[in-house]
């Protein structure tokens, strides 16, 4: 049976899976230790179910925002509880979905998790080990284009997220920053850049026009978004990051483990 890939017929007969003699494992090796930190990590932290919220300084982590269930602790249901008690599960399991499929979906998130988890391939000019390759063209992968969406879904978090980080600032009638606030609004914006930053985004702010003299606002707006979007891959990476220290700051003041210290 004739390969695929690298072994396809017309392609050089070489026996080696790679001829590269740099260290071309390191990188998917080390995306591999941090996708699998950070989805062991949260995982455990959207079971949790506790902690989420600092009552003191009215810190809400952004793995529950919005808290939309009766369960949310309270103080930290700035929308309400629209989904009221039969949602008996963690709360953020029920808003977690969209944040993940946004990044699940992200065109560098899948180049880094192929890469990494699928060997798939593992970096350029390696073979990768699999026999057949149907690209994003069938079930489940085809599920890949619905990154669009996601991206529309998702846009108001970071949005949802700054409130977060206003109310804290405005905890009970006060007005005071803490070192959570900073926190907080430093992860908000993080998310925007990175969701600005969108291959969709770009597309929706410039693509499908024939005439930019035409579309002046449209314009600017995808010279702007295509500044940002040169970076996507390192907003990609940063803003997961953060997303897991702020929850985890979150987690250690409202534990007790440590004070949010705040001014005013
Ligand atoms: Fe990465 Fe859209 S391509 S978030």
């Amino acid at each position: 049976m004739a390969g695929t890939g690298v072994f396809s017929p017309g392609r050089a007969k070489i026996d080696a899976r790679t001829l590269r003699r740099d260290r071309w494992w390191l990188e998917p090796a080390l995306i591999f230790g941090l996708l699998f930190t950070f989805v062991v990590y949260s995982s455990v932290r959207a079971f949790w179910d506790t902690n989420y919220y600092n009552e003191d300084t009215s810190l809400l982590s952004p793995f529950y925002s919005p808290c939309l269930a009766d369960a949310c602790v309270e103080g930290s249901t700035h929308l309400g509880t629209p989904v009221g008690d039969w949602w008996a599960l963690s709360p953020a399991l029920l808003i977690l979905i969209l944040p993940l499929g946004f990044r699940m979906t992200c065109y560098y998130y899948r180049k880094a998790y192929y890469r990494s988890f699928w060997f798939s391939p593992p970096a350029c000019a390696v073979a990768e080990p699999h026999k057949k390759y149907s690209g994003e063209t069938r079930f489940p992968l085809i599920f890949q284009n619905a990154h669009r969406w996601f991206f529309w879904l998702t846009l108001p978090y970071p949005i949802l997220l700054a409130y977060d980080a206003y109310d804290s600032v405005h905890h009970d009638g006060d007005w005071g920053v803490s070192l959570g606030s900073a926190i907080l609004l430093f992860n908000a914006l993080l998310l925007l850049a990175y969701s600005l930053s969108c291959h969709s985004c770009r597309h929706i702010m410039g693509g499908r026009l024939n005439h930019f003299s035409k579309h002046p606002i449209r314009y600017w707006g995808w010279v702007q978004v295509s500044k940002l979007n040169g970076k996507h891959m390192q907003l990609a990476m940063v803003s997961l990051v953060v997303v897991g220290l702020t929850d985890l700051y979150v987690l250690l003041t409202a534990s007790g483990a440590f004070t949010d210290p705040r001014i005013g």
